[in-house]
């Protein structure tokens, strides 16, 4: 998967480009037309700055929010032509003659935007037909929409048949990271593991005992673990069909010899909401009308202990539920000791990102995926088809 050209092994001057960016970014609830985190265009700019230096006529493309909301990336343009600090057109169509028009107009180191490609359903679907619109466009394919590469669509995946195709710079430092971080750690590699379901997390947990030394598991996912085990977990969340498979990771944990670190107290509610009543608890022994919400002081101590003597820590997934403020403490604190360790600090994209980045500690932590679904699938050892797809050195 690491062995993709990239930018750097093309020509592309005076070339048409197209560019496919993970421009899915944030927009405020109420407008739907202020972006409220950047990250992503940001980590887009060294490919946008490179390819404007080298000549190239720049297409970009992406997509934003899911194929019914049918939102618009105006206001990415908006946010694109101030950090390149030139117009960046948004183009209304995607494919067609006017687009064409458009583009054969264009000057070296010019930079235009196609409307979200999932205006078209055939994205998704990953049509031949549109997937060879999109490629007849350009002369050269550049894949740096590390956040999409997990799905199999016609901009992601479909146009690469057309075109040569290579990865941008934002790919290529994804796929460092969490290849370094996840085939060659530095021991103790710990892994912390949170989130609400186990069902969405067998397949990483899985992947990852094969690997680490210690996994530390929070979120809601904690009390399947607890119930299995026949604890009383109170109306805490639990998949009551996936008992069984809690039961075998642990079974599979034992035999690689893999710490395997439940949290031993927990601070429980007595409803889903930020005023709820709360106490702090044994985890096995969760009072009938209350919930857990987060990981307690003294799991807090234990993760503290086992991040500062880590040598890599991968984190996907909060330890609670962090966005109601005072049940964000447990994760509040693992952003922090990873903040404060020597260790390699990866943070899988999507829930844990936006934690870091609401405690304002991203730039304390070595690598901040800007991948959700893609970071986790790549954790759990699976190919990306987005990667796949490009040609290889
Ligand atoms: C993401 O936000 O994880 C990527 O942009 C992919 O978006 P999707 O889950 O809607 O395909």
């Amino acid at each position: 998967m690491l062995n993709k050209k990239s930018v750097e092994d093309i020509n592309v001057e005076g070339k048409k480009v197209l560019l496919r960016c993970d421009f899915n970014v944030p927009l405020d609830i109420e407008t739907k037309s202020k972006i409220t985190n950047d990250k992503r265009i940001i980590e887009s700019m060294k490919t946008i700055n490179y390819l404007i230096n080298h000549n190239a006529r720049i297409i970009l493309c992406s997509h934003i929010g899911k194929t019914k909301e049918k939102l618009s990336l105006k206001p990415v343009a908006e946010r694109l032509s101030d950090l390149l600090e030139k117009d960046v057109k948004l183009l209304e169509e995607i494919i067609g003659d006017n687009v064409k028009a458009y583009i054969d107009q264009m000057k070296d180191g010019d930079v235009v935007l196609l409307e979200n490609v999932r205006m078209f359903p055939e994205e998704e679907a990953c049509d031949e037909e549109f997937a060879k619109s999109l490629a007849s466009l350009a002369d050269i394919y550049v894949n740096d929409a590390f956040g999409t590469c997990h799905r199999a669509h016609a901009s992601t995946y479909g146009v690469a048949k057309y075109l040569p195709a290579v990865s941008g710079f934002l790919i290529q430092k994804e796929l460092d990271a969490l290849d370094k971080s996840i085939n060659n750690p530095i021991r103790p590699f710990v892994a912390i593991l949170g989130g609400s379901k186990v069902s969405s997390k067998i397949a990483v947990i899985t992947a990852l005992l094969d690997k680490v030394d210690t996994v530390i598991i929070g979120g809601g996912m904690t009390y399947t673990f607890v119930k299995a085990l026949g604890g009383n977990i109170g109306k805490s969340i639990c998949e009551d069909d996936k008992l069984d498979v809690a039961i075998e990771i642990l079974k599979k944990a034992k035999e690689k010899n893999v710490e395997f670190v439940l949290p031993t107290d927990s601070v429980v509610a007595d409803d889903f909401s930020n005023d709820a009543n709360t106490m702090i608890v044994d985890t096995n022994n969760i009072p009938n009308e209350y919930e857990g919400v987060d990981i307690g002081p003294e799991t807090i101590e234990k993760c503290r202990e086992i991040i500062k003597n880590a040598g890599t820590v991968v984190w996907n997934g909060p330890v609670g539920v962090f966005e109601f403020d005072n049940f964000a403490k447990g994760t509040k604190k693992i952003a922090e000791f990873l903040a404060e360790s020597n260790a390699v600090s990866i943070i899988g994209g999507g829930d844990s990102a936006a934690a870091v980045e609401k405690f304002g500690l991203a730039d304390k932590m070595n690598h901040v995926s800007t991948g959700g679904g893609a970071s986790l699938e790549f954790m759990e050892g699976k190919e990306l088809p987005g990667i796949v797809a490009l040609q290889d050195k």
